[in-house]
């Protein structure tokens, strides 16, 4: 990929592992009154006005067919975003949890997966949405991660806590006792959020303004917008949202 985009390798290289460990990000996954399920994200990079013209979408071909799409950025090898069609839709959040070093002796010795990585396995492996989540929560990461993942019928949206071994917390939709959506930024969602970076609670108030009925890719557009205008201002930002199979 490098020689084709004429990148020097260890830039190339570089890259890839500052995109591996920088994203700051929201992901929502929610479910209308009608059991429509929508799954949208931020990508609240540092460097995000520079990132946004890098920014491609992808379409992965296996046999002729699109097996799977992406959003992602020119020479990086993984995803944070990404759906197979008619079965489900993953997006990656970081968590800020260990040392750099933990996180490169999984790497380098325990030939753990990126976080990324196991984004586009797991588009490209597995058949359905439970299957999904499985290999989400389950597989060795080189990393701490959130995976936020939605689905295509009624409660099939959740939000994996992932510490590098295996899942540190589930956390599933459960519209029948009115939990219609989850919001995840990059904080464990059991644990109250820093002042100084509190992106979850103006999401969480614009997604109860919205109301169940009125969830739609619009409204959920502008939530994400609500949220990105709620970052740090060190922060810069874009949104894309995404459901089954359209992207915006
Ligand atoms: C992104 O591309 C636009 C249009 O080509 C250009 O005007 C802008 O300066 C670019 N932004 C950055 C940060 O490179
Ligand atoms: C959102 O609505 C729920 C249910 O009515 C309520 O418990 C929660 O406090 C509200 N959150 C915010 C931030 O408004
Ligand atoms: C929900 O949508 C209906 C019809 O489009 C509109 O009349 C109503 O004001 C909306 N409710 C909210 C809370 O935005």
């Amino acid at each position: 990929m490098c020689d084709a985009l004429d990148f020097n390798l260890v830039d190339c290289i570089l890259l890839n592992l500052a995109y591996e460990f920088s994203a700051f990000c929201t992901s929502i996954v929610a479910q209308d009154s009608k059991g429509h399920i929508y799954h949208g994200r931020n990508l609240d990079y540092v460097f995000g006005s520079f990132l946004r013209n890098l920014t491609l979408d992808v379409q992965f071909i296996k046999n002729g067919q699109i097996a799977y799409t992406g959003t992602t950025f020119v020479g990086y090898v993984g995803l944070w975003t990404g759906q197979s069609p008619h079965k489900f839709t993953v997006s990656g959040d970081e968590r800020d949890k260990g040392w750099w070093w933990e996180n490169m002796i999984a790497a380098l010795f325990q030939r753990h997966s990126p976080v990324s990585w196991l984004i586009r396995t797991t588009l490209s492996e597995s058949e359905n949405f439970e299957a999904a989540v499985y290999k989400l929560a389950k597989t060795p990461l080189i990393a701490d991660v959130y995976y936020i993942v939605g689905g295509t019928s009624p409660k099939e949206g959740v939000v994996i806590t992932r510490n590098r071994g295996g899942p540190a917390d589930i956390w599933p939709l459960d519209p029948l006792n009115g939990a219609w959506f989850r919001v995840e930024t990059n904080y464990d969602h059991w644990k109250p959020v820093p002042k100084a970076d509190d992106r979850r609670t103006p999401a969480i108030k614009a997604l109860n303004a919205t109301g169940q009925a009125n969830l739609s890719l619009e409204t959920l557009f502008q939530v994400t917008c609500v949220t990105v205008s709620s970052l740090p201002r060190m922060f810069g930002v874009f949104s894309i949202v995404i459901k089954k199979n359209s992207l915006k």
